[in-house]
């Protein structure tokens, strides 16, 4: 019950001081909502990037080296990230719902690698089961130029139509089916073409002229690991892409497969946030690497 009597009277109106401008650190959201920027931020730190932690390979790949048991091998790996990106699988049984980390829920159905052709996928997690997992973006898989294309875009619009009502954004995520070509001129069509069609976030691979594909890309870019490569080369790869306009990384396997995935994490982590160079990133990944054994 509110007090009627005995209040302190308000008095410190600031008079005369403008209110505080407001920026938002995460490209092409200046304007968004605030249930969509606040989700954003979890996803983002201040400095506009993010470090998304990929472990959904299970839903098209099945048992994935280093990804046997998430239950074990994810939660000592949670605070060097910034965004835990699964499948509502994954989390509901190996990820304790008490922690403070960003959400990417995958929410296509894709089929398996047996397939020849990958891109027929349709929405798999609906609205409201996002809703109720709090996710903080919902993670879509498109397959620009293939045969399953338009059934992609379909996808894709269902969860930005419904993201926007709800203030969810949606992490389009640019599938290299096994023909796909891995050209600039490729991965810039489809990032473009996935934020022209609401995409709030872009995931894709990097490549030769990244600078173009980012510049050109009106939303955040984070890029793919792809197959295990040398930790050094792969935080070459994460530095390029970065001081190149990528918002960061969303790697699973160059984690995940590492000889030592939490070294690793942190290693990207210096890449990433502190804009080490990959040198001085990769001497500290051996440092810790002893630590951890
Ligand atoms: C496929 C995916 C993967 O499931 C996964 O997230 C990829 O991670 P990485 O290539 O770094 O192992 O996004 O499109």
């Amino acid at each position: 019950m509110a007090d009627k009597d005995g209040n302190i009277l308000a008095k410190d109106y600031g008079i005369g001081i403008k209110p505080p401008l407001q920026t938002f650190p995460v490209k092409g959201h200046q304007s968004a909502g605030w249930g969509m920027q606040r989700r954003l931020s979890e996803i983002f730190s201040d400095d506009g990037r993010t470090i998304m932690l990929a472990f959904d390979h299970g839903y098209i790949m099945g048992s994935t080296a280093g990804l046997e048991r998430l239950d074990l091998v994810i939660p000592p790996l949670m605070q060097y990230a910034d965004c835990l990106m699964a499948t509502r699988g994954a989390l509901r049984t190996c990820i304790p719902a008490n922690h403070r980390k960003a959400v990417a829920l995958r929410c296509t159905a894709d089929t398996s690698v047996l397939k020849d052709d990958m891109s027929f996928g349709t929405v798999g997690v609906d609205i409201e089961d996002a809703i109720r997992m709090n996710a903080s973006c919902m993670a879509v898989q498109c397959f620009v130029g293939s045969e399953g294309e338009i059934d992609s875009l379909r996808n894709l619009s269902y969860y930005v139509n419904n993201g926007e009502k709800y203030g969810i954004p949606v992490l389009g995520v640019v599938a290299v089916g096994k023909e796909m070509e891995r050209t600039t001129r490729y991965f810039s069509l489809a990032t473009r073409l996935l934020a022209e069609t609401g995409a709030h976030i872009i995931k894709t691979y990097y490549c030769e002229n990244f600078e173009q594909i980012t510049a050109a890309c009106p939303v955040p870019i984070v890029i793919a690991g792809g197959k295990k490569i040398p930790e050094k080369e792969a935080l070459e790869m994460a530095y390029r892409a970065v001081s190149e306009g990528a918002a960061g990384v969303d790697m699973g396997r160059n984690v995940l497969q590492a000889e030592c995935p939490k070294a690793m994490l942190r290693a990207i982590r210096m890449v990433v946030h502190e804009n080490a160079k990959p040198e001085e990133a990769f001497k500290a990944y051996e440092l810790w690497k002893k630590d951890v054994k």
